[in-house]
């Protein structure tokens, strides 16, 4: 057969300008749908010229592996609902961690020099960590295990115990002293376990609703571990290393805007088991006050601006499309219409971003905290469509569990119109007084069709 391996690394280093001008792409909410076809496409390309490696064997055995899994991914895609996606991207994610520790655990047990058995001891080390708390992630969000923080006494020494474990083991892994009792295999198998069980412990503490940013650190993980991995073969794989270098620092990057967005730091994310305890000693007063559509009609027909405020209720609720009808309804009707976006709105980074996008709304339409913040003491109408957490006032309140998250300030506009379907709370479980505040009105019911019912009453003035 004609050797065509000379290929192999020209092609790549074309996968890695086609992977970073589809990250580049992924920064816009216009671009980043075609940003995710390059990537796949860069992915698909560097697949297939791995084939050319010399020497391949098992080339069934793997084509069989990437139709089994290229399948169940394309299935589990195209079923997965919008809102659930955090949880997907969790199983994928560790999906990866798992093949890079695989690939790790592969060439420890092969001829390894002490460079590149190092290299594979640490990117097996974090891509096992990454597993399993990317599937632990998964079952918390998915409700297979309840989302609230899981401590228990000496938790932090108990985890710092099992990870300076796996270390050692993975020194001894390295070293392979003659005095150890057991075989290398066996030592090997108890790295991974350490690294798996240190993995699932350092998750464990952490409340559901931190978990898109631990998601995000741990994509970041994976994206090292790969990395390391590229460079532990006799000849790297560059596609390997830059691929994961890229997924490592967008994770990176990802993981400090996020924390930035909730005002907490990394450390309180991952130790401070947000949400295990409720806030305790505050009183709200007042009731909440419901309106129906035909006053909230009214009150837009006649308003000098209105603000329409999205979050994780009107992901749920598929609304996109019917707010975009409003929002055109209220512009012939020469009532400028705003959008604003709270940075973690929804339960993934551009959540808000990609589902107007997706019903057409203007990107100029939309606004982000500090430049809509000011606009709301001037502003007669504010919708709150589906948000809780991000427009929550409980954030101004020191000694509340949201203190110091950087919110909407919505309660500061004229009227305040919510729509929700009843009593819920937010994801971070803390009750929300801007419910029961004299300007607020509540319009209840699934947020679709609610605002189908406004735009119908609207259309009748
Ligand atoms: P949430 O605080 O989660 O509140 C969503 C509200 O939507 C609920 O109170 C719920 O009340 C309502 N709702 C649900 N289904 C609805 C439907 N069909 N129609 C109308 N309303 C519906 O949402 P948010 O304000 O967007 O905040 C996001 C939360 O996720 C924050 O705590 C944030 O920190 C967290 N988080 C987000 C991210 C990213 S990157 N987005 C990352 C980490 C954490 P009812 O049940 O009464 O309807």
């Amino acid at each position: 057969m004609v050797d065509l391996s000379f290929l192999i690394d020209p092609v790549y280093i074309a996968t890695i300008i086609i992977f970073i001008v589809g990250l580049q792409r992924m920064s816009h909410p216009l671009t980043a749908r075609s940003g995710i076809i390059w990537a796949g496409a860069a992915m698909l390309i560097a697949t297939l010229v791995t084939f050319l490696t010399p020497d391949l064997t098992n080339f069934a055995l793997i084509a069989i592996a990437i139709v089994i899994g290229g399948g169940l991914g394309y299935i589990a895609a195209k079923r997965v609902a919008m809102t659930d996606m955090p949880q997907m991207v969790a199983i994928y994610n560790g999906m990866g961690g798992g093949a890079a520790a695989g690939i790790a655990a592969v060439h420890l047990l092969g001829t390894t020099t002490t460079v590149t058995s190092s290299l594979a001891v640490i990117g097996g080390l974090i891509g096992a960590v990454s597993f399993s708390g990317s599937m632990i992630a998964f079952l918390k969000l998915q409700g297979w295990m309840r989302p609230r923080p899981i401590t228990f006494p000496a938790q932090q020494v108990i985890n710092m115990a099992v990870l300076i474990l796996a270390v050692i083991s993975g020194v001894l892994v390295l070293l392979q002293p003659s005095w150890i009792p057991i075989s290398y295999t066996a030592l090997l198998s108890l790295f991974f376990l350490l690294s798996l069980g240190f993995g699932v412990l350092m998750t464990l503490p952490i409340g559901g609703a931190d978990m898109p940013v631990v998601i995000s650190m741990f994509n970041a993980f994976t994206g090292l571990a790969v990395g390391l991995d590229g460079f532990s073969f006799a000849t790297p794989n560059y596609a390997m290393v830059v691929a994961g270098i890229i997924v490592g620092a967008a994770g990176t990057l990802l993981t400090i805007m996020m924390a930035r967005a909730m005002n907490r730091s990394i450390t309180n994310i991952l130790f401070g088991a947000f949400g295990a305890t409720e806030e305790t000693g505050t009183e709200i007063h007042g009731s909440m006050k419901p309106v129906d559509a035909d006053d909230v009609a009214i009150m837009l027909a006649y308003a000098n601006q209105a603000i329409i405020v999205p979050g994780y209720g009107m992901a749920v609720a598929q609304a996109q499309q019917k707010v975009k009808e409003l929002a055109d309804l209220l512009e012939s009707k020469n009532i400028p219409v705003k959008f604003a976006i709270h940075p973690v709105a929804g339960r993934m980074p551009g959540h808000m971003n990609v589902l107007l996008a997706e019903a057409g709304i203007s990107y100029d339409q939309l606004f982000d905290r500090d430049e809509i913040n000011p606009e709301f003491p001037d502003t007669d109408v504010v919708l709150v469509i589906g948000a809780n957490d991000v427009v929550n006032p409980a954030a101004h309140r020191q000694g509340s569990p949201l203190y110091g998250m950087p919110i909407l300030d919505v309660e500061k506009a004229k009227n305040v119109i919510v729509l929700k379907r009843g009593q819920g709370k937010g994801f971070a479980g803390i009750e929300n007084d801007l419910f029961y505040r004299d300007n607020t009105r509540m319009l209840y019911g699934d947020a679709k069709e609610t605002i189908g019912t406004v735009v119908q009453a609207l259309k009748k003035l």
